[in-house]
């Protein structure tokens, strides 16, 4: 710039401090301005109880403002430990629920948001909203006022097996089967939920094996394979999950309740036998093969020790070919859908007659006896007890053991 004497002067610029703030001021003025497309204002929902709370996030329960009958859940997206945006497991559940429509998993409605402003640090928060279920299966089971019929558990457990073959089909695993993810609405529909820890699968690639993270699935449902250290593993993890449920619809609580990797696999060899290379062929090849100290001498009792709870011999026959060491001979959803204990007297039957004497939702966060359980690392997958800095084993949590 010249002046009038002509002489050189520079432009007026403004302190290093002053540019700081006008751009912290024009980010902030951007954030709140900033419409996400597909993404509607979480103030169209009005928050009515706090239903669970997740590794990842707290749930709620929620209406529609403007449709007092239309009830949600809302599950808030933990954005705390992000720099990166939009956490890419988040995206990981909305991209899977968005491909799985059917009527036993879960119904992703859509995503809402808060709007950034000053009182949030400009940092707008998530919902992932799903049409809500009035109960979880976890919950059903700590109420001893429930009581499921015998052709009510199979109705329970023929849902939970369509939906598995459901995503299974899709190439999708869940990899977090337990009872608390396991939805039921008061009209008797279950609904597999919780995909937050789900990944699509695929045949081996070129003859090389698959390489998926091995710390998935709540410890008392892992299966043996996952606990030596397989990271070429398919659905059979997820039937796994579904016998350690189907059994714990008889004994109202988790049938293996390991406080650490070591002890799990104890408690499974003690009810499945021990696991050796003649019941599990290459299972030596297993990373962990060697490192863990295996039960010998171990028998088979899965029949035995269920009996006196299941007292139903084609309930004990179906669990029996669930819970099995190796995956490959363990059944998958097709054959145990095939089982002759949902074709069998007492059929299958409504569950909504039985559930309309709830008056109330049950679910494993509100449930006093489970009250502990989301501080227990044993309840949570290891993915999710890594990455919040504190050891696999659990330390506390519940220890009623039903054997
Ligand atoms: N659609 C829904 N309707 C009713 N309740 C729900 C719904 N979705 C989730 N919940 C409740 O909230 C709980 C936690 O939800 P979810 O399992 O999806 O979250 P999470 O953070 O992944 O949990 P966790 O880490 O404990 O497995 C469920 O166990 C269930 O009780
Ligand atoms: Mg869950």
């Amino acid at each position: 710039m010249t002046n009038l004497n002509g002489v050189v002067t520079p432009p007026s610029t403004p302190s290093p401090n002053l540019l700081q703030m006008n751009m912290a001021r024009e980010r902030e003025k951007y954030l709140e301005e900033y419409n996400f497309p597909f993404c509607e204002a979480a103030t169209k929902f009005e928050k009515l109880a706090k239903i669970g709370q997740g590794t990842f996030g707290e749930v709620f329960k929620a209406r529609d403002k403007k449709n007092h009958k239309k009830l949600v859940a809302m599950k808030k997206i933990l954005m705390e430990n992000e720099k990166e945006g939009f956490p890419i497991t988040a995206l990981r559940e909305i991209r899977i629920l968005q491909l799985l429509k059917h009527d036993n998993v879960v119904n992703l409605l859509e995503i809402c948001q808060t709007r950034a402003n000053q009182f949030n640090r400009y940092r707008s928060t998530f919902y992932l909203v799903f049409e809500f279920c009035e109960h979880d299966l976890a919950g059903l089971l700590s109420n001893t006022k429930v009581k499921f019929s015998l052709g009510e558990i199979k109705q329970v457990i023929q849902q939970m097996l369509n939906g598995l073959y459901y995503i299974h089909s899709n190439k999708i695993l869940h990899r977090d089967m337990k009872a608390a993810n396991v939805l039921i609405t008061k009209s008797g529909t279950l609904k597999l939920a919780d995909f937050g820890l789900a990944r699509a699968f695929s045949a081996q690639k070129n003859g090389q094996p698959n390489r998926y993270t091995n710390r998935v699935v709540t410890l008392w449902y892992r299966p043996p394979e996952l606990l030596l250290g397989d990271r070429n593993y398919g659905p059979p993890v997820d039937l796994w999950g579904a016998g350690c449920i189907m059994a714990e619809m008889w004994t109202r609580s988790p049938i293996m309740q390991g406080n650490s990797e070591q002890q799990q696999l104890t408690l499974i060899s003690q009810l499945c036998g021990s696991i050796t290379p003649e019941v599990w062929p290459k299972v030596e090849s297993l990373d962990l093969y060697n490192q863990l100290e295996l039960v010998k001498g171990q028998k088979r009792k899965v029949k035995e020790r269920l009996k006196p709870y299941v007292r139903d011999p084609m309930g004990c026959d179906l669990l029996d070919k669930l819970l099995v060491l190796d995956p490959a001979k363990r059944f998958d959803a097709d054959s145990a859908l095939n089982h002759d204990f949902f074709w069998t007297d007492p059929m299958p039957c409504d569950l909504s007659k039985m559930l309309s004497q709830q008056t109330q939702s049950n679910f494993e966060y509100l449930a006093p006896r489970r009250l502990n359980n989301h501080q227990s690392s044993a309840m949570r997958p290891a993915s999710a007890v890594a990455s919040q800095g504190s050891s696999t084993s659990a330390t506390s949590g519940f220890h009623e053991r039903v054997f």
